[in-house]
C-alpha cells in the first residue's frame, strides 16, 4: 500500500480524541519471512499516540510478529517499521511488552516484582518505594505490596504485571493476548482495568487478540486480519464512548453490529480451516 493511501486511511479512521495527535507507530508496506514461511505481508498501518488499537484474526496470521517488530525483537524482511518517525532498532526502548504468561518471579515478593525495572534503571531505594506504592496503588493491589506470586489470584497476578510494566512508564504498550487464559468474569474485570490505567495514564497501546468481542470492546480502532501469511482485511472503526462500561456495552446496539460485523469478516477464514 502506498504511503498517501496509509495517510488517507489514519485521517479518514483516527479515534476523534487522537485526530490531532502525532502519529507514533507506523508500518510501511512491511513483510516478515522466517525462512521459506512468510508470516506477514504488506501490512501499512499507522498508529497515533494515544490511541487503543486491537488487532485480531484467526491464530498463525503473524499478530504477535507485527508486535515483535514494534518491540525491535526483529526487522521486517520488506518495508520499514518506524517509531516516533524513527525506524525501530533492537530493541525499543519506548514500548511494554506483556503477553499471556506474566513471568513474575515466584521468589521475589509482589513489590520486589514491581521494582525489578526501577532497580535495573538505578533509582533509590526511597524512590523504588514511593514509586512502587504508587503503582500497587493504580492496579488496585495496595495491602498486597508483602505477597508472594503464589499467594495472588490470577486476576491479581495480571495486575502485579501490569504494574511491573508500567513501572518505567513506557509510552506505548504492546499487550500479546494478556487475559487469553482468563475466566470470562475475570477477563471483562482486566479489561475495564487495562481501558481505565490506559485512559488515566494516556498510553498507545496495541493489543493483540483472537477475542471478537474483546476487540470491539477495548479498541478506539480494530484492525481485522486474516489468511496465511496474515494481511489487513480491514481496519474497523469501533465509535463507542471513550467512557464505557464494558460490561453493559454487550448490549449496546452498536457493540452488538460490530462484532457481527467482525465475525462476518472472519467466518470466510474460518470456513477455509485457517484456524
Ligand atoms: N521466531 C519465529 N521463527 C520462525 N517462525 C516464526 C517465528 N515467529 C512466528 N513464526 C511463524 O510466523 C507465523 C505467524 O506467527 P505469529 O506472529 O505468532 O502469529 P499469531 O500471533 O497471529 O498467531 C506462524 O506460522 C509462526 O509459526
Ligand atoms: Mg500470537
Amino acid at each position: 500500500m502506498q504511503a498517501e493511501k496509509v495517510d488517507q486511511m489514519v485521517a479518514r479512521s483516527a479515534a476523534p480524541h487522537t485526530e490531532a495527535k502525532p502519529e507514533l507507530v507506523r508500518f510501511d508496506a512491511v513483510s516478515k519471512s522466517f525462512g521459506a514461511l512468510q508470516a506477514v505481508r504488506d501490512v501499512s498501518l499507522s498508529v497515533r499516540e494515544g490511541e487503543f488499537l486491537t488487532l485480531v484474526g484467526p491464530s498463525g496470521c503473524g499478530k504477535s510478529t507485527l508486535l515483535n517488530m514494534t518491540a525491535g525483537l526483529f526487522a521486517p524482511t520488506e518495508g520499514t517499521v518506524t517509531y516516533g518517525g524513527v525506524p525501530v532498532e533492537p530493541y525499543n526502548q519506548k514500548v511494554g511488552y506483556m503477553t499471556q504468561s506474566d513471568h513474575l518471579l515466584h521468589w521475589r515478593t509482589v513489590a520486589r516484582n514491581i521494582a525489578v525495572p526501577l532497580e535495573i534503571a538505578k533509582l533509590s531505594r526511597g524512590e523504588i518505594r514511593d514509586r512502587v506504592d504508587e503503582l500497587l496503588d493504580l492496579v488496585g493491589l495496595t495491602g498486597f505490596g508483602d505477597h508472594y506470586p503464589s499467594e495472588l489470584s490470577g486476576g491479581m497476578r495480571k495486575r502485579c504485571a501490569l504494574a511491573r510494566l508500567l513501572a518505567y512508564d513506557p509510552e506505548t504498550l504492546l499487550f500479546d493476548e494478556p487475559f487469553a487464559a482468563l475466566d470470562a468474569q475475570l477477563r471483562l474485570k482486566m479489561q475495564m482495568e487495562i481501558r481505565r490505567i490506559v485512559a488515566q495514564l494516556n498510553k498507545t497501546v496495541l493489543f493483540v487478540t483472537h477475542d471478537l468481542d474483546e476487540a470491539v470492546a477495548l479498541a478506539d480502532r480494530c484492525v481485522v486480519f486474516s489468511g496465511r501469511p496474515g494481511t489487513i482485511s480491514e481496519v474497523l472503526d469501533i465509535p463507542l464512548p471513550r467512557e464505557r462500561d464494558l460490561f453493559s456495552i454487550r448490549h449496546n446496539a452498536q457493540y452488538v453490529q460490530l462484532t457481527a460485523r467482525l465475525w462476518d469478516e472472519m467466518a470466510p477464514s474460518a470456513a477455509a480451516g485457517e484456524n
